[in-house]
């Protein structure tokens, strides 16, 4: 039951706007006071009295959708071009989660399939161009991309399950978005684990080459040609990882 503050303008919107039909009203002198409306088997008790006159607005309804109704509602929602809205708080963490996991996904691709077998080719020279990549901060801003396409998601997660996780994760769409984001998620944990000591030792290794001496030259190669190794092994994982998470994300709603 809902209290509102003017019966007979509160069923103009229930039924011309949003497509309620009308189930029954009392009314006195010509006007209605208690009403009821439904829609879809949705039953709804519209109440005005001047008992209740400062609860108005007040009230309490509990809607349960089962998953052939989700289809019906949305549909109806289109027909009556009901206007709806998303909270702002949405649109920033929709914003920034889908634009920063495109940079991570992509700066990944990049680094994974072009830039570390082009090191590997390159040889010393490689080294060069990783100090360089180094002073501009890679190693910092990449995790930073990925925190917030994780915080995000993990976010949007909580506010599409209302807080009932579990709930989610049992239909198809909660487990390609859950799947996705635990594959985000190992994936980062790698990279910072494993991937980025590798790069930093890597680059530090590659700045001691051009000073140290014949046999230290061997020992250090033969160091930089194991750490490359691990990388790009590694790179794979975190790549794989990252592509399962991108293809879940972009099919999830339509499971
Ligand atoms: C590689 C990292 C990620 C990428 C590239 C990515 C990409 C995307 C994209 C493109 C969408 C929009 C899909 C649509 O609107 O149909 C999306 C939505 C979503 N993502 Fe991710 N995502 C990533 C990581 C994560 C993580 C770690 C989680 C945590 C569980 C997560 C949870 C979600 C959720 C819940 C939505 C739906 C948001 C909504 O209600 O509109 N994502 N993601």
């Amino acid at each position: 039951m809902f209290f509102v503050k003017d019966a007979e303008r509160s069923l103009r919107f229930y039924t011309e706007t949003l497509g309620f039909s009308l189930d029954w009203k009392y009314e006195e002198q010509g006007r209605a006071f208690v009403l009821q409306v439904s829609l879809l088997g949705f039953e709804l008790i519209l109440n005005q009295t001047p008992q209740t006159e400062d609860r108005a607005g007040h009230g309490r309804v509990f809607i349960g959708l089962e998953d052939d109704q989700v289809g019906r509602f949305r549909g109806h929602i289109r027909e009556k071009a009901i206007k709806t809205r998303e909270s702002q708080v949405m649109l920033v963490l929709r914003f920034a989660h889908v634009f920063f996991g495109a940079l991570w996904v992509g700066m990944m691709a990049f680094q994974t399939f072009f830039l570390m077998p082009a090191l590997a080719e390159a040889g010393p020279d490689g080294g060069k161009l990783l100090a360089a990549l180094m002073r501009r901060r890679i190693p910092v801003i990449l995790p930073i991309v990925a925190l917030i396409t994780l915080v995000s998601g993990f976010w949007l997660f909580q506010r599409l399950s209302g807080g009932a996780a579990e709930g989610l994760l049992r239909t198809p769409m909660g487990l390609a978005f859950g799947s996705g984001g635990a594959a985000a998620l190992l994936a980062f944990l790698l990279g910072i684990v494993v991937m980025r000591p590798a790069m930093m030792r890597s680059a530090a290794l590659g700045a001691s080459l051009p000073s140290a001496s014949p046999e230290e030259r061997a020992k250090i190669s033969a160091e930089l040609q194991r750490l490359r190794a691990r990388g790009a092994m590694t790179g794979w994982v975190v790549m794989i990882l990252l592509l399962y998470a991108l293809g879940a994300m972009a099919v999830a709603r339509y499971l």
